[in-house]
Order: C-alpha cells, then sequence, then structure tokens
C-alpha cells in the first residue's frame, strides 16, 4: 500500500508557505492513492528533543544491551525510523532560517540518520532507504537563485543533498523553492512581490506534477 510520510517544520501555523506547499501534495497525492497510508508529522509545532549521547548509543547497540536510559531515549528516535521505513514518497516543508534549515528539522535528521541507513560508500554504494520518493519544498524570504547577490548563501540546499544523500534519500530527490515570500510581509520589500507570486506559482505547478507523476 503507497504511504506517505508528511513532515512540516514551519513556526508559523498558519501563513507558511512550506506548510501550504506540502498541504497541497498531500492533497494530490491522497487523490491519486484514495487507499494510501498519510502519516503526519509536525516538528514545528511538536518538537521532537535534541540528541543525547544515550541516543547515539541506543541506536548502536542490541536492545539486551542498552541501560534503562538508552531505552528511554531510543523511545524518541525509533517512531521516527519506523515512520521513515515505512514511507515510500515523503515531502518535507523547510523554511529557510538563517541560511539553513530549522533546528527542529536537524533534531530529526539527527535522529534518524544512524549507522544502519548510511550508504556503504566503499562497498555496495548502496544503502536500506535507497528508491523512496522524496520532495522538499523550501521557502525563503530572499532569493537564492543562480546569478543573484544571495546564491551563495544557500545553504539549504547543498546541505540537504548531501544529508539526505548520506541516507539513501537522495536518489529520487526533488527540491522546490519558493522564493521572495519576505515580499508579502516587509514593507520595502513590496517592490518584490511579483517575483514572489511567480516563485510560489511555479512551485505550485511543479508540486502537483510531482504528485501527479509519483502515482
Ligand atoms: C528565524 C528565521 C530566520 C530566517 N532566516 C532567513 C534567511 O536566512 N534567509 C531568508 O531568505 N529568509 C529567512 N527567513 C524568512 C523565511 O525563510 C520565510 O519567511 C519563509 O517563508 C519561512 O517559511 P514558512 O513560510 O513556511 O514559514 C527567516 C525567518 C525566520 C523566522
Amino acid at each position: 500500500m503507497p504511504n506517505l510520510l508528511h513532515i512540516d517544520c514551519s513556526i508559523r501555523p498558519a501563513e507558511s508557505v512550506t506548510r501550504q506547499l506540502t498541504a497541497l501534495f498531500a492533497e494530490c497525492w491522497r487523490t491519486e492513492n484514495p487507499g494510501g497510508d498519510h502519516t503526519y508529522r509536525d516538528l514545528g509545532r511538536s518538537p521532537i528533543p535534541h540528541i543525547d549521547e544515550a541516543s547515539v548509543m541506543a541506536a548502536l547497540l542490541p536492545p539486551h544491551e542498552r541501560t534503562e536510559a538508552q531505552r528511554q531515549a531510543w523511545t524518541r528516535s525509533e517512531p521516527l525510523i519506523t515512520e521513515l521505513r515505512a514511507a515510500d514518497t515523503i515531502v518535507i516543508g523547510v523554511p529557510m532560517y538563517n541560511y539553513s534549515i530549522p533546528s527542529t528539522l536537524k533534531a530529526w535528521l539527527d535522529r534518524v540518520t544512524i549507522a544502519e541507513h548510511m550508504v556503504d560508500d566503499s562497498r555496495t554504494k548502496s544503502g536500506v532507504l535507497e528508491g523512496k520518493h522524496v520532495l522538499v519544498v523550501t521557502a525563503r524570504g530572499g532569493a537564492y537563485g543562480p546569478g543573484t547577490p544571495r546564491a551563495e548563501y544557500d545553504f539549504q540546499e547543498p546541505y540537504l543533498r548531501a544529508a539526505l544523500g548520506q541516507i539513501g534519500l537522495a536518489t529520487h530527490l526533488h527540491l522546490v523553492h519558493a522564493e521572495m515570500t519576505l515580499a508579502y510581509s516587509i514593507p520595502h520589500l513590496s517592490q518584490f512581490s511579483n517575483i514572489a507570486d511567480a516563485s510560489r506559482s511555479a512551485a505550485e505547478d511543479h508540486v502537483r506534477r510531482l504528485a501527479t507523476a509519483r502515482s
């Protein structure tokens, strides 16, 4: 049965562009996959604890060798790992915060990036999570495309390609960006609202196409 893992991490509950775009993807996906499972995880409203030593050790040890603290720590990582493994399609909404990703998403990545998931670079060149289709939808207050003054400040896309790639989630990875979103809320940027509108509209079209193409 098709299984969608849908993750948001914007701190904005209502006006969030990434939440609206991931919701659009999920809506199209559900229409195309009426019997499919849709798992939703909201890291913005319900942040998960940052990684700690007990969590790292728990991931390396068999269950019967874990201390009580490590068993407790594992209860915070295991549901995330189970959700990730069960999904064949993953959509992640990622606001740009300080040129990179929200710390709540970093906490999720730290918990699902375990030894068992790492791509074996030396021998098989593959990993157990490979084959999943991943869509990352970002929203940025400014613009970071090629040729823009801030192009080199985009630490979001290169980071996500590397971090998802090391656990085998970049073989079918698409990134879609909605840019200049601050044109709607900062008066002196309102002159760029036509760029924001065009970027948002292109992102919506792309998201719809990807949701349909996956079915
Ligand atoms: C804490 C914080 C940091 C931000 N840092 C940046 C940034 O470095 N570059 C940028 O272009 N926009 C930045 N923004 C603006 C957001 O990327 C923009 O509002 C985006 O639309 C947020 O995603 P959302 O609409 O899903 O909430 C920042 C916003 C916040 C709240």
